[in-house]
Protein backbone atom coordinates (compact mmCIF):
# COMPACT_ATOMS: atom_id res chain seq x y z
CA UNK A 1 0.00 0.00 0.00
CA UNK A 2 1.05 3.33 -0.98
CA UNK A 3 1.37 5.69 2.41
CA UNK A 4 -0.41 8.48 0.66
CA UNK A 5 -3.03 6.77 -1.35
CA UNK A 6 -1.95 8.03 -4.51
CA UNK A 7 -2.29 5.98 -7.67
CA UNK A 8 -2.70 5.99 -11.37
CA UNK A 9 -5.35 3.41 -12.49
CA UNK A 10 -4.96 1.48 -15.06
CA UNK A 11 -7.56 -0.17 -16.58
CA UNK A 12 -6.47 -2.92 -19.06
CA UNK A 13 -9.80 -4.29 -19.94
CA UNK A 14 -10.50 -0.83 -21.40
CA UNK A 15 -7.10 -0.80 -23.14
CA UNK A 16 -7.65 -4.07 -24.81
CA UNK A 17 -11.14 -3.17 -26.12
CA UNK A 18 -9.52 -0.37 -27.95
CA UNK A 19 -6.85 -2.20 -29.51
CA UNK A 20 -9.71 -4.84 -30.48
CA UNK A 21 -11.98 -1.95 -31.90
CA UNK A 22 -9.20 -1.21 -34.13
CA UNK A 23 -8.06 -4.52 -34.75
CA UNK A 24 -12.20 -4.57 -36.46
CA UNK A 25 -12.33 -0.77 -37.31
CA UNK A 26 -8.92 -1.89 -39.60
CA UNK A 27 -9.27 -5.17 -40.96
CA UNK A 28 -7.35 -6.56 -42.30
CA UNK A 29 -4.67 -4.09 -41.66
CA UNK A 30 -3.21 -5.56 -38.23
CA UNK A 31 -2.76 -3.19 -34.92
CA UNK A 32 0.85 -2.46 -34.25
CA UNK A 33 0.48 -0.65 -30.64
CA UNK A 34 2.77 1.92 -29.79
CA UNK A 35 3.96 1.66 -26.62
CA UNK A 36 6.88 4.09 -26.40
CA UNK A 37 7.65 6.55 -22.84
CA UNK A 38 6.05 3.98 -21.00
CA UNK A 39 2.69 3.66 -22.75
CA UNK A 40 2.20 7.41 -22.43
CA UNK A 41 2.89 6.89 -19.47
CA UNK A 42 0.63 4.08 -18.19
CA UNK A 43 2.88 1.39 -18.01
CA UNK A 44 4.49 -0.36 -20.77
CA UNK A 45 5.57 -3.69 -19.77
CA UNK A 46 2.21 -4.27 -18.29
CA UNK A 47 0.15 -3.40 -21.07
CA UNK A 48 2.51 -5.00 -24.03
CA UNK A 49 2.28 -8.40 -22.01
CA UNK A 50 -1.73 -7.74 -21.54
CA UNK A 51 -1.79 -7.56 -25.45
CA UNK A 52 0.85 -10.08 -26.69
CA UNK A 53 -1.61 -12.61 -24.43
CA UNK A 54 -4.55 -11.34 -26.52
CA UNK A 55 -2.47 -11.87 -29.74
CA UNK A 56 -0.96 -8.38 -30.51
CA UNK A 57 2.49 -9.64 -32.35
CA UNK A 58 3.92 -6.38 -33.36
CA UNK A 59 5.23 -3.58 -30.78
CA UNK A 60 6.52 0.13 -31.52
CA UNK A 61 8.80 1.78 -29.43
CA UNK A 62 11.31 5.27 -30.05
CA UNK A 63 14.31 4.25 -28.49
CA UNK A 64 16.41 1.01 -27.65
CA UNK A 65 16.05 0.54 -24.33
CA UNK A 66 12.37 0.53 -24.19
CA UNK A 67 12.54 -2.66 -26.53
CA UNK A 68 15.06 -4.23 -23.94
CA UNK A 69 12.92 -3.44 -21.22
CA UNK A 70 10.24 -5.47 -22.94
CA UNK A 71 12.47 -8.13 -23.94
CA UNK A 72 13.72 -8.17 -20.13
CA UNK A 73 10.23 -8.83 -18.96
CA UNK A 74 9.58 -11.84 -21.68
CA UNK A 75 7.62 -9.49 -24.40
CA UNK A 76 8.80 -12.04 -27.60
CA UNK A 77 6.66 -10.27 -30.03
CA UNK A 78 7.82 -8.27 -33.38
CA UNK A 79 9.29 -4.44 -31.47
CA UNK A 80 10.20 -1.94 -33.65
CA UNK A 81 11.88 1.43 -32.96
CA UNK A 82 10.91 4.20 -34.50
CA UNK A 83 14.46 6.68 -33.58
CA UNK A 84 18.22 6.54 -33.50
CA UNK A 85 20.42 3.85 -32.19
CA UNK A 86 23.69 4.41 -32.11
CA UNK A 87 25.48 1.50 -34.37
CA UNK A 88 27.77 0.48 -31.31
CA UNK A 89 24.40 -0.80 -29.85
CA UNK A 90 23.15 -2.80 -32.73
CA UNK A 91 24.73 -5.65 -31.67
CA UNK A 92 21.84 -5.51 -28.95
CA UNK A 93 19.13 -5.39 -31.04
CA UNK A 94 20.32 -7.69 -33.71
CA UNK A 95 21.15 -10.26 -30.21
CA UNK A 96 17.22 -9.59 -29.20
CA UNK A 97 15.55 -9.58 -32.62
CA UNK A 98 14.44 -5.87 -32.26
CA UNK A 99 13.80 -4.03 -35.49
CA UNK A 100 15.84 -0.93 -36.47
CA UNK A 101 14.67 1.91 -38.33
CA UNK A 102 17.14 3.23 -41.16
CA UNK A 103 15.71 6.54 -42.40
CA UNK A 104 19.26 8.30 -43.63
CA UNK A 105 22.01 7.79 -45.91
CA UNK A 106 24.34 9.21 -43.73
CA UNK A 107 23.03 6.68 -40.92
CA UNK A 108 22.90 4.15 -43.61
CA UNK A 109 26.29 4.64 -43.69
CA UNK A 110 27.59 4.37 -40.11
CA UNK A 111 25.12 1.70 -39.63
CA UNK A 112 26.59 -0.60 -42.50
CA UNK A 113 30.14 -0.45 -40.57
CA UNK A 114 28.75 -2.36 -37.90
CA UNK A 115 28.96 -6.13 -38.57
CA UNK A 116 25.63 -6.87 -36.46
CA UNK A 117 22.56 -5.95 -39.13
CA UNK A 118 20.01 -6.18 -36.88
CA UNK A 119 15.91 -6.48 -39.20
CA UNK A 120 15.11 -3.23 -40.12
CA UNK A 121 12.10 -0.80 -41.42
CA UNK A 122 12.50 2.09 -44.03
CA UNK A 123 11.10 5.28 -43.19
CA UNK A 124 10.38 7.44 -45.50
CA UNK A 125 9.49 11.44 -45.48
CA UNK A 126 6.59 12.19 -47.36
CA UNK A 127 6.00 15.63 -45.02
CA UNK A 128 6.39 15.30 -41.95
CA UNK A 129 10.44 16.72 -41.99
CA UNK A 130 11.19 14.71 -39.37
CA UNK A 131 12.95 11.33 -39.87
CA UNK A 132 13.51 9.83 -43.43
CA UNK A 133 14.50 9.76 -46.90
CA UNK A 134 12.40 11.62 -49.65
CA UNK A 135 10.03 9.42 -51.58
CA UNK A 136 12.52 9.73 -54.88
CA UNK A 137 15.31 8.26 -52.93
CA UNK A 138 13.22 5.13 -51.43
CA UNK A 139 14.18 2.69 -53.91
CA UNK A 140 17.70 3.15 -54.29
CA UNK A 141 18.33 3.49 -50.42
CA UNK A 142 16.16 0.13 -49.29
CA UNK A 143 18.66 -1.41 -52.25
CA UNK A 144 21.73 0.05 -50.92
CA UNK A 145 20.42 -0.82 -47.22
CA UNK A 146 20.22 -4.61 -48.52
CA UNK A 147 23.26 -4.76 -50.33
CA UNK A 148 24.79 -3.40 -47.24
CA UNK A 149 23.33 -6.81 -45.49
CA UNK A 150 19.85 -5.38 -43.85
CA UNK A 151 17.09 -7.49 -43.97
CA UNK A 152 14.24 -4.72 -44.93
CA UNK A 153 11.37 -6.30 -44.18
CA UNK A 154 9.08 -3.19 -43.89
CA UNK A 155 8.89 0.07 -44.57
CA UNK A 156 6.65 3.22 -43.48
CA UNK A 157 5.78 6.84 -42.94
CA UNK A 158 4.48 9.18 -40.96
CA UNK A 159 1.43 11.87 -40.79
CA UNK A 160 1.37 14.90 -40.15
CA UNK A 161 -2.15 16.31 -39.73
CA UNK A 162 -3.87 13.01 -39.00
CA UNK A 163 -5.54 14.20 -35.87
CA UNK A 164 -7.11 16.92 -38.22
CA UNK A 165 -10.32 16.80 -40.69
CA UNK A 166 -9.97 20.41 -41.82
CA UNK A 167 -9.77 20.29 -45.87
CA UNK A 168 -6.57 21.30 -46.29
CA UNK A 169 -5.13 18.93 -43.41
CA UNK A 170 -7.31 15.86 -44.81
CA UNK A 171 -5.51 16.94 -48.36
CA UNK A 172 -2.34 17.06 -46.50
CA UNK A 173 -2.53 13.17 -45.32
CA UNK A 174 -4.15 11.97 -49.19
CA UNK A 175 -0.35 13.72 -50.38
CA UNK A 176 1.72 12.18 -47.94
CA UNK A 177 -0.45 8.58 -49.06
CA UNK A 178 -0.29 9.22 -52.30
CA UNK A 179 3.62 9.56 -52.65
CA UNK A 180 4.04 6.58 -50.02
CA UNK A 181 1.72 4.15 -52.04
CA UNK A 182 2.86 5.48 -55.82
CA UNK A 183 6.51 4.03 -54.75
CA UNK A 184 5.10 0.95 -55.05
CA UNK A 185 8.17 -0.48 -52.59
CA UNK A 186 9.09 -4.69 -52.32
CA UNK A 187 8.98 -4.82 -48.81
CA UNK A 188 6.41 -7.44 -46.49
CA UNK A 189 5.39 -4.87 -44.89
CA UNK A 190 3.64 -1.56 -45.08
CA UNK A 191 2.49 0.81 -42.32
CA UNK A 192 1.18 4.70 -42.52
CA UNK A 193 -1.82 5.48 -39.91
CA UNK A 194 -1.57 6.63 -36.71
CA UNK A 195 -4.24 6.86 -34.24
CA UNK A 196 -5.66 10.28 -35.93
CA UNK A 197 -5.72 8.58 -39.31
CA UNK A 198 -7.06 4.80 -38.17
CA UNK A 199 -9.69 6.63 -36.41
CA UNK A 200 -10.58 8.79 -39.65
CA UNK A 201 -9.94 6.37 -42.26
CA UNK A 202 -9.46 9.17 -44.94
CA UNK A 203 -6.37 6.66 -46.34
CA UNK A 204 -6.00 3.46 -46.18
CA UNK A 205 -4.63 1.18 -43.77
CA UNK A 206 -1.63 -0.58 -45.47
CA UNK A 207 -0.82 -3.96 -43.50
CA UNK A 208 -0.72 -2.39 -40.00
CA UNK A 209 -1.76 0.87 -38.03
CA UNK A 210 0.32 1.73 -35.47
CA UNK A 211 -1.86 3.28 -32.69
CA UNK A 212 -0.67 5.32 -29.64
CA UNK A 213 -2.97 7.66 -28.26
CA UNK A 214 -6.07 6.31 -28.86
CA UNK A 215 -5.14 2.96 -27.33
CA UNK A 216 -5.22 4.36 -24.20
CA UNK A 217 -8.47 5.96 -24.87
CA UNK A 218 -7.39 9.29 -25.35
CA UNK A 219 -9.30 10.71 -28.59
CA UNK A 220 -6.75 11.41 -31.38
CA UNK A 221 -8.00 15.21 -32.18
CA UNK A 222 -10.71 18.00 -31.52
CA UNK A 223 -12.45 17.00 -35.13
CA UNK A 224 -10.82 13.39 -34.80
CA UNK A 225 -12.76 11.17 -32.07
CA UNK A 226 -14.43 7.84 -31.61
CA UNK A 227 -17.09 7.21 -29.22
CA UNK A 228 -15.98 3.65 -28.47
CA UNK A 229 -12.73 4.76 -27.24
CA UNK A 230 -12.74 4.19 -23.09
CA UNK A 231 -10.25 6.30 -21.26
CA UNK A 232 -7.37 3.72 -19.66
CA UNK A 233 -6.13 5.63 -16.81
CA UNK A 234 -7.26 7.48 -13.77
CA UNK A 235 -5.84 9.79 -11.17
CA UNK A 236 -7.08 9.03 -7.36
CA UNK A 237 -5.70 10.65 -4.56
CA UNK A 238 -6.87 11.35 -1.31
CA UNK A 239 -7.51 14.31 1.20
CA UNK A 240 -4.99 14.97 3.84
CA UNK A 241 -6.12 17.75 5.51
CA UNK A 242 -9.43 19.72 6.26
CA UNK A 243 -9.23 23.58 7.28
CA UNK A 244 -11.70 26.30 8.27
CA UNK A 245 -10.43 29.71 6.73
CA UNK A 246 -11.81 33.03 7.13
CA UNK A 247 -12.11 36.54 5.26
CA UNK A 248 -8.78 38.11 4.37
CA UNK A 249 -6.83 34.66 4.57
CA UNK A 250 -4.50 33.85 1.55
CA UNK A 251 -3.73 30.64 0.16
CA UNK A 252 -0.35 28.69 -0.82
CA UNK A 253 2.93 30.20 -2.14
CA UNK A 254 2.79 33.96 -3.51
CA UNK A 255 -0.50 34.13 -1.64
CA UNK A 256 -2.10 34.20 -5.02
CA UNK A 257 -5.81 33.45 -3.68
CA UNK A 258 -7.73 35.70 -0.88
CA UNK A 259 -10.96 34.13 0.74
CA UNK A 260 -13.50 37.11 0.57
CA UNK A 261 -16.20 34.62 2.90
CA UNK A 262 -15.67 32.24 5.33
CA UNK A 263 -14.50 28.70 3.76
CA UNK A 264 -13.53 24.81 3.62
CA UNK A 265 -10.52 24.14 1.77
CA UNK A 266 -8.55 20.62 1.59
CA UNK A 267 -5.18 19.78 1.13
CA UNK A 268 -4.47 17.11 -1.43
CA UNK A 269 -1.08 15.46 -1.25
CA UNK A 270 0.21 15.78 -4.92
CA UNK A 271 2.21 18.24 -6.68
CA UNK A 272 3.86 19.04 -9.68
CA UNK A 273 6.91 16.60 -8.41
CA UNK A 274 3.90 14.13 -9.21
CA UNK A 275 3.53 15.87 -13.26
CA UNK A 276 0.50 17.48 -11.34
CA UNK A 277 0.10 20.80 -13.62
CA UNK A 278 1.08 23.73 -11.89
CA UNK A 279 -0.77 25.57 -14.77
CA UNK A 280 -3.76 24.38 -12.35
CA UNK A 281 -3.31 26.84 -10.26
CA UNK A 282 -6.58 28.94 -8.96
CA UNK A 283 -8.06 27.07 -12.46
CA UNK A 284 -8.27 23.78 -11.98
CA UNK A 285 -10.55 21.31 -10.49
CA UNK A 286 -10.84 17.75 -8.45
CA UNK A 287 -13.75 15.48 -7.52
CA UNK A 288 -14.66 14.87 -4.19
CA UNK A 289 -17.77 13.45 -3.45
CA UNK A 290 -18.50 13.60 -6.45
CA UNK A 291 -18.70 16.97 -6.55
CA UNK A 292 -16.58 19.24 -8.58
CA UNK A 293 -14.18 21.44 -6.35
CA UNK A 294 -11.71 24.10 -7.56
CA UNK A 295 -8.07 24.74 -6.94
CA UNK A 296 -7.62 27.70 -4.83
CA UNK A 297 -3.83 29.20 -4.64
CA UNK A 298 -1.03 27.65 -6.62
CA UNK A 299 0.12 24.11 -6.73
CA UNK A 300 3.16 23.48 -4.76
CA UNK A 301 5.76 20.83 -5.22
CA UNK A 302 3.65 18.11 -3.37
CA UNK A 303 0.56 19.27 -2.56
CA UNK A 304 -2.43 21.90 -3.72
CA UNK A 305 -5.34 22.92 -1.75
CA UNK A 306 -9.26 22.83 -3.25
CA UNK A 307 -12.40 24.63 -2.05
CA UNK A 308 -14.81 21.94 -0.59
CA UNK A 309 -16.66 24.79 0.84
CA UNK A 310 -19.89 23.44 -0.81
CA UNK A 311 -19.45 20.29 0.49
CA UNK A 312 -20.43 18.44 3.75
CA UNK A 313 -18.68 16.45 6.25
CA UNK A 314 -15.07 15.97 3.90
CA UNK A 315 -12.62 14.66 5.98
CA UNK A 316 -8.75 12.93 5.60
CA UNK A 317 -8.84 9.93 3.67
CA UNK A 318 -11.49 11.03 1.40
CA UNK A 319 -11.45 9.60 -2.07
CA UNK A 320 -10.23 12.30 -4.88
CA UNK A 321 -10.16 12.36 -8.63
CA UNK A 322 -7.96 14.13 -10.31
CA UNK A 323 -8.24 12.36 -13.79
CA UNK A 324 -11.19 10.28 -14.21
CA UNK A 325 -14.63 9.60 -12.85
CA UNK A 326 -16.47 9.66 -9.34
CA UNK A 327 -20.19 9.56 -9.32
CA UNK A 328 -21.45 11.13 -12.76
CA UNK A 329 -19.02 13.39 -12.90
CA UNK A 330 -15.87 12.76 -14.76
CA UNK A 331 -12.42 14.95 -15.54
CA UNK A 332 -10.84 13.90 -18.67
CA UNK A 333 -7.14 14.14 -20.03
CA UNK A 334 -8.71 16.09 -22.88
CA UNK A 335 -10.06 18.68 -20.25
CA UNK A 336 -6.86 19.40 -18.52
CA UNK A 337 -4.79 19.73 -21.49
CA UNK A 338 -7.08 22.39 -22.71
CA UNK A 339 -7.04 24.22 -19.73
CA UNK A 340 -3.12 23.83 -19.61
CA UNK A 341 -2.62 24.49 -22.81
CA UNK A 342 -1.23 21.62 -24.14
CA UNK A 343 -2.51 18.10 -25.59
CA UNK A 344 -4.16 14.70 -24.26
CA UNK A 345 -0.55 13.39 -25.29
CA UNK A 346 1.55 15.13 -22.62
CA UNK A 347 -1.16 15.09 -19.68
CA UNK A 348 -0.53 11.05 -19.40
CA UNK A 349 3.27 11.06 -20.86
CA UNK A 350 4.18 14.08 -17.77
CA UNK A 351 2.89 11.85 -14.26
CA UNK A 352 5.89 11.00 -13.19
CA UNK A 353 7.44 8.03 -12.00
CA UNK A 354 6.39 8.75 -8.17
CA UNK A 355 3.03 7.86 -8.74
CA UNK A 356 2.64 4.12 -8.61
CA UNK A 357 0.58 2.82 -11.14
CA UNK A 358 -1.64 -0.26 -10.22
CA UNK A 359 -3.97 -2.23 -12.91
CA UNK A 360 -7.44 -3.23 -12.48
CA UNK A 361 -8.92 -6.01 -15.10
CA UNK A 362 -5.70 -8.31 -15.60
CA UNK A 363 -6.79 -11.69 -15.27
CA UNK A 364 -8.51 -10.85 -18.45
C1 LIG B 1 6.34 7.06 -36.06
C2 LIG B 1 5.14 7.07 -35.18
N1 LIG B 1 4.11 6.26 -35.47
C3 LIG B 1 3.01 6.20 -34.72
C4 LIG B 1 2.87 7.00 -33.60
C5 LIG B 1 1.60 6.92 -32.80
O1 LIG B 1 0.90 8.12 -32.91
P1 LIG B 1 -0.49 8.30 -32.14
O2 LIG B 1 -0.16 8.32 -30.70
O3 LIG B 1 -0.99 9.61 -32.64
O4 LIG B 1 -1.33 7.13 -32.52
C6 LIG B 1 3.90 7.88 -33.26
C7 LIG B 1 3.75 8.76 -32.12
O5 LIG B 1 4.23 9.84 -32.03
C8 LIG B 1 5.07 7.91 -34.06
O6 LIG B 1 6.09 8.72 -33.76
Amino acid sequence: MESRHTYAVINVRNYLHNLRFFAEHCSPAKVMPVVKANAYGHGAVVLAKAAERSGFDFFAVAFLEEALELRKHGIRSEILVFNYIHPDMFHLAWREGITITLYSWEQLWQASKSPFKPKCHVKIDTGMRRLGVYPSEAVDFINAARKAGFEVEGAYTHLAVADSLDEDDVQFTIQQYQAFEELDLDVKIKHVCNSGASVSRVIPCFDYVRIGIASYGLQPGKTVTHPELKPVLSWKTIVSQVKNIKPGDTVSYGRTFKASTEMTIATIPVGYADGYWRQLSNKGYVLIHGEKCPIVGRVCMDQFMVDVTHLSNVKIGDEVVLIGQQGDKTITAEEIADMVGTINYEVTCRISERVPRVYEGLEL
